[in-house]
């Protein structure tokens, strides 16, 4: 990868790209542009606000524009001004329209004299959906309070004024002041020395879209794990992140051996609370991920090799809008699987490629066929349910299906290409289609046809030729689970003491939906699932022994259930109970108490599922 100056990156935008039309952001990119932001926001634990300034700086493209629309979601306004190229301040005339779900409130400022800059004053509410502020109670060391920010999809406008759109990029500053004792971090470089002063200050230069802004604040310890690297946790996490995550340098230099220079900077993982809704998010230059990936054994430390890979696949070429987001996340799982597979080796990465490919097949088919394309036809989904097991795993597949087709060489080159091509900016499936045939399909003859590349990306279900790798392991799995499902081999007898955590994984995938209750009473009693560290596990685990009807584990994936909010591993505890009513009314009691302790988004995806599981008549059958 070329990392080229952003001062003259600026200036290269992709036309198509700005026209790119975002069903989930209001901005009107063609009329006016945002191009900085500077923030000066205060970090209030006590009335679990952010507030202060944000100005924004303009880049206007239409003589004939009068306003400036901005995505905002439950913030609250405090004054708008235009700044003038003098430093002249004025008012500015604005609108905030009521929310509409999932996309909040238009915000529109008349703004006919075209602005150099406009500067907004305002607060955050304590229920942004992008923001989860926790008591000191609920963290690791119980001393101070956290705050951690999810910005994507669509949450950057709950807690920053802006064009919340994917197709638009803008560099920024903040200046943050916290309670001193508490460490800020924002997704800009940081100061593993920061003093806790209080002040911090940051200054992203890299042109970045709106969900890649981060911030977290907390009780926040640093330990250097490389020479460009650290980890950020609650001190009583601080060791085991360090420990966990030792190969991060390493993951680097593999990425840069395959794709060219990490371009960022610094490369900083920052471990958040079990709260955190997702597995990780590649914020730029300081990762935020989970702690249940801390395990011990780094089984799964491919989530840091696929954060990383996103610093190509993701933060420097961008999907232009959330219908493309298989340009993030598959081409992003398929650069993890290389990573894994150069550090950790063949078997590690094609147990973690069996495992999605399995998962993929038995979901596909009960989507609705728009929903099983790569890229989608234009539907009515809020931006969080573009994101499915087709983005990641179809996309990944279809990946490794090019580089089977063209070689590894040739294909590495390729995308080393495609990153230098359109590094620093948001395109659609169609762009990246429009540079793949004269670049590589065409490029090399007789390897693909051009209507098998339309298959994978605007059919439906999985080409029939798509390649499945081997793994004698997991056939010798399948071969147990199969003896002892069939009550040939006891339990005892299944020989796993040796299996890694994803082939417990594939073995518990792969057991029916509703196995017998003695089965599942005789794993458990041989291998002590219920209660174990690996949350991984344990979320399989839970879910079969729960749709056998042991209410003996109901406990422990209580417990479970409650200590995470990833919505990945909780969700399935709950939508295994729900489906008995006995089950659905302790799931309600769990969730009463578990609440105060969940991030918004996990509030609302397990509200939505009851919703759903009380009313199944009124599901859309949309994923
Ligand atoms: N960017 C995603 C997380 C995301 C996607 C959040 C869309 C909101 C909307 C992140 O890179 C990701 O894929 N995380 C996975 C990690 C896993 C695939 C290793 C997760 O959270 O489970
Ligand atoms: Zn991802």
């Amino acid at each position: 990868m070329r990392c080229l100056p952003s001062l003259v990156l600026g200036a290269l935008v992709l036309p198509a790209a700005a026209q790119a039309a975002d069903p989930h952001s209001y901005a009107e990119p063609q009329k006016v542009v945002v191009s900085h932001i500077d923030l000066d926001i205060h970090v209030d634990f006590p009335e679990q606000r952010l507030h202060g300034i944000a100005t924004l700086t303009l880049d206007w493209k239409d003589p004939a524009a009068t306003q400036l629309v901005l995505d905002t979601e439950n913030l609250a306004i405090a004054s708008i001004e235009a700044v003038d190229a003098q430093g002249r301040v004025h008012a500015l005339d604005h609108a905030l329209a009521s929310a509409v779900p999932t996309m909040g409130s238009k915000l529109a400022i008349e703004a006919p004299r075209h602005p150099r800059a406009v500067r907004i004053a305002y607060a955050t509410s304590p229920t942004a959906s992008g923001l989860q502020w926790l008591d000191p109670a609920q963290t690791a060391d119980k001393k101070l309070p956290f705050l951690f920010s999810q910005s994507e999809s669509t949450h950057a406008r709950s807690w920053v004024p802006c064009q919340d759109s994917p197709a638009i990029r803008f560099t920024w500053r903040a200046h943050v002041t916290a309670p001193k004792a508490i460490r800020v971090a924002m997704s800009a470089p940081n100061d593993p020395a920061h003093p806790l002063n209080g002040s911090f200050d940051f200054d992203q230069t890299h042109p970045v879209p709106s969900y890649l802004l981060a911030i977290a604040a907390g009780d926040l310890a640093v330990k250097e794990t490389g020479p460009r690297s650290a980890v950020y946790a609650e001190p009583s996490v601080l060791a085991r992140a360090a420990h966990e995550f030792a190969d991060t340098e390493k993951m680097i230099a593999t990425a840069e051996g395959l794709y060219g220079s990490y371009c960022w900077g610094r490369y900083d993982l920052l471990v958040l609370p079990p709260s955190f809704p997702y597995g990780g998010m590649e914020n730029p230059n300081m990762t935020f991920a989970t702690p249940t990936v801390l395990v011990g054994d780094k089984s799964l430390v491919s989530l840091v090799a696929h954060e990383l890979a996103h610093s190509w696949s993701g933060n420097l070429v961008t999907a232009a809008t959330w219908r493309d987001i298989w340009l993030n996340e598959g081409v992003t799982t398929y650069v993890q699987g290389r990573i894994t597979e150069a550090l950790y080796g063949q078997r590690q990465a094609t147990e973690e490629t069996l495992l999605a490919i399995r998962k993929l097949q038995k979901v596909i088919a009960t989507l609705p066929e728009n929903a099983q394309r790569l890229a989608p036809e234009p539907r009515a989904v809020d931006a969080d349910d573009e994101l499915s097991d087709v983005a990641y795993d179809k996309g990944s597949w279809f990946m490794r299906t090019l580089e089977q087709k063209f070689g590894r060489k040739d294909f590495d080159a390729y995308l080393e290409s495609y990153f230098n091509h359109f590094g620093w900016h948001s395109i659609t499936t169609e762009q990246m289609l429009a540079y793949l045939r004269p670049n590589l399909i065409d490029r090399y003859p007789g390897k693909m046809r051009w209507d098998e590349v339309e298959a994978w990306v605007y059919g439906a279900g999985i080409p029939g030729d798509a390649p499945i790798p081997d793994s004698p392991r997991f056939d010798a799995i399948d071969r147990k689970r199969g003896e002892f499902l069939a009550g040939t081999l006891a339990a005892d007898r299944l020989d796993a003491k040796d299996w890694n955590t994803q082939e417990w994984m594939y073995f518990l995938d792969r057991l029916p939906d509703t196995p017998a209750l003695a089965r599942m009473q005789a794993l458990d009693a041989a291998w002590h699932l219920t209660g174990t560290p690996n949350a991984e596990i344990g979320m399989r685990w839970y879910d079969h022994a729960i749709a056998a009807g042991d209410a003996a584990a109901w406990p422990a994936a209580a417990e479970h259930a409650t200590r995470i909010g990833r919505m990945y591993l909780t969700l399935p505890i709950y939508k295994a109970l729900v489906k008995t009513p006995k089950g659905f009314a302790y799931a309600e009691a769990v969730y009463a108490k578990a609440k105060a302790g969940y991030h918004p988004l996990t509030r609302m995806a397990i509200e939505k599922m009851f919703a759903k599981a009380r009313a199944p008549a009124h599901g859309t059958g949309e994923a």
